[in-house]
C-alpha cells in the first residue's frame, strides 16, 4: 500500500469529522513520502502539530456553543481559559511524572514527526483535598489549552438513555476545542461494569466512555480523576496513558504549603512553630493546610496583641483529633517542653483540654503511669 491507497480513507475520515482517523491516516501517509518528498512530510506533521497547538485566541474566536442536555437545556460542561497558577505543591516523584507527561505534550511535532503517538491522557486518584483539581487547572496553563470540566449532575441524566448521548457530545465538543477534558468524579460514571448493582443502562455508559475515550484524537488532552479508585473498570485504567497517585503531603509538601500560603505573615510566626505546625498535620490535606493558613493570617489580623505562637497553635488544634488520654498527655507534655512560654492556662486554651486535666498531665507522673 502507498500513499495514494490512503487518500480515500483520509477523504472518508475528514467528512465524517472523525480526527483520530485523519490523524493517523496523515501520519501514515506522512510516513510512506517521507524520503520521497521530505518537504510535503514534514508539511503534514507540523499542520498536525499546529492543529493541536492553536493560542488561545483562535480559539475564543472559533468556540462553539456548549453542549446541553437535550431535555433540560443543562450546559454539560464548564469551560475555564487558562490562568496563571502557582505549580502545585506534590512530593518529588509526582511532580516529576507531571513534568514528564506536560514536556511530552510541549513536543508534539516532534513526537509526530518520528511517528510516536503522543500521550494524551492521565488519570490522577488520591483523597479529598490532595490537588486533583488544581493539577488540572495548573496543567491547563502549562499547556495553555482551555481546561473542559464534565458537569457531573446534569451529565448524568435521571433518563439513563441520555447519558450516553451527552457523554459522545462532551468529547465531540472537546475534541474539536483542542482543550482539556476534565473528568473529574470519574468513578462517578465508570464503575465497573461487573458491579452486581450496576443496571444494564450504566454499564452501556461505560462502554460508551470507554469507545469515546479510545477514540479521542492526540490533539486533545484527557485528565481523568478520582477519589475511589477501587471503583473504576480496569478497561478504564487501561484506557489512560499514564495514572498518578497524588498523595496526602508529606511533612516537607505541609511546610511549603504553609509557608506558600501564610506568605508575608509567615515572618510572623517563629521557626519552632512554623515546624510544629509541620510535624503535626499527618492526617491534613493539602486543601486543609491551605485553609489552616488562612485561618491563622485572619486571626493575627485580628488579634495583633495576642502572640502568634498561641494564635497559630490554637487553630492547628481546631482542625486537628486529639485522640486518646495517653495522646493528650503527650501532647500537653510536648507544648510545655517545645513553646516553655506557654502557661497552663494558655496550653487548656490552645488544646480545648479542661485547665485542671492539663495541670494533672503536667504535674502528676503518677497520674500519667496509670492513666
Ligand atoms: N498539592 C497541592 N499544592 C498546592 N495547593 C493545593 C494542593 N492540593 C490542594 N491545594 C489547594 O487546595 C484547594 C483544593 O484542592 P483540590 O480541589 O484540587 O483537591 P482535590 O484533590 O480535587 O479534592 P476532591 O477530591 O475533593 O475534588 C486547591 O484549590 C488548592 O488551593
Ligand atoms: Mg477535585
Amino acid at each position: 500500500m502507498d500513499a495514494f491507497d490512503l487518500i480515500p480513507k483520509l477523504v472518508r475520515s475528514s467528512l465524517e469529522c472523525d480526527r483520530k482517523t485523519i490523524e493517523a491516516t496523515a501520519l501514515m501517509i506522512a510516513k510512506k513520502i517521507k524520503k520521497e518528498r521530505p518537504e510535503i512530510a514534514i508539511e503534514i506533521t507540523k499542520a498536525l502539530s499546529y492543529s493541536g497547538y492553536r493560542g488561545s485566541m483562535a480559539r475564543s474566536i472559533d468556540l462553539q456553543p456548549l453542549p446541553v442536555d437535550k431535555e433540560s437545556r443543562y450546559s454539560l460542561v464548564k469551560v475555564e481559559e487558562p490562568i496563571e497558577s502557582m505549580e502545585p505543591i506534590l512530593n518529588e516523584y509526582t511532580r516529576r511524572q507531571l513534568d514528564d507527561f506536560i514536556s511530552e505534550r510541549k513536543i508534539l511535532d516532534k513526537f509526530l514527526e518520528e511517528d510516536i503517538i503522543p500521550p494524551n491522557s492521565i488519570l490522577l486518584d488520591g483523597l479529598p483535598g490532595v490537588g486533583k483539581t488544581y493539577i488540572a487547572k495548573w496543567m491547563s496553563y502549562q499547556l495553555n489549552l482551555p481546561l473542559v470540566t464534565l458537569d457531573l449532575a446534569s451529565s448524568i441524566s435521571s433518563y439513563l438513555g441520555r447519558s450516553g448521548q451527552n457523554i459522545r457530545s462532551i468529547f465531540e465538543y472537546a475534541t474539536s476545542q483542542n482543550a482539556i477534558l476534565f473528568l473529574d468524579e470519574l468513578d462517578a460514571i465508570a464503575k465497573r461494569r461487573d458491579d452486581a448493582g450496576d443496571l444494564g443502562e450504566l454499564k452501556r455508559l461505560v462502554n460508551v466512555l470507554l469507545k469515546e475515550l479510545e477514540a479521542c484524537p492526540s490533539s486533545c488532552v484527557i485528565i481523568g480523576a478520582t477519589n475511589h479508585p477501587e471503583l473504576l473498570d480496569k478497561a478504564i485504567w487501561r484506557r489512560f496513558d499514564r495514572s498518578l497517585t497524588i498523595s496526602m503531603p508529606g511533612e516537607e509538601e505541609r511546610k511549603k504549603l504553609l509557608v506558600r500560603h501564610l506568605g508575608k505573615f509567615v515572618k510572623e510566626i517563629n521557626k519552632e512553630t512554623l515546624e510544629y505546625l509541620a510535624q503535626n498535620t499527618k492526617e491534613i490535606n493539602s486543601a486543609d493546610i491551605c485553609k489552616l493558613s488562612e485561618h491563622i493570617k485572619r486571626q493575627i489580623l485580628l488579634n495583633s496583641n495576642t502572640p502568634k505562637t498561641f494564635i497559630a497553635l490554637s487553630e492547628l488544634f481546631k482542625i486537628v483529633q486529639l485522640g486518646t488520654r495517653e495522646d493528650k498527655v503527650k501532647l500537653c507534655r510536648r507544648l510545655k517542653k517545645d513553646f516553655t512560654q506557654l502557661s497552663l492556662r494558655e496550653i487548656s486554651q490552645i488544646t480545648q483540654i479542661p485547665l485542671t486535666s492539663v495541670s494533672r498531665y503536667l504535674t502528676t507522673n503518677k497520674e500519667e503511669n496509670n492513666g
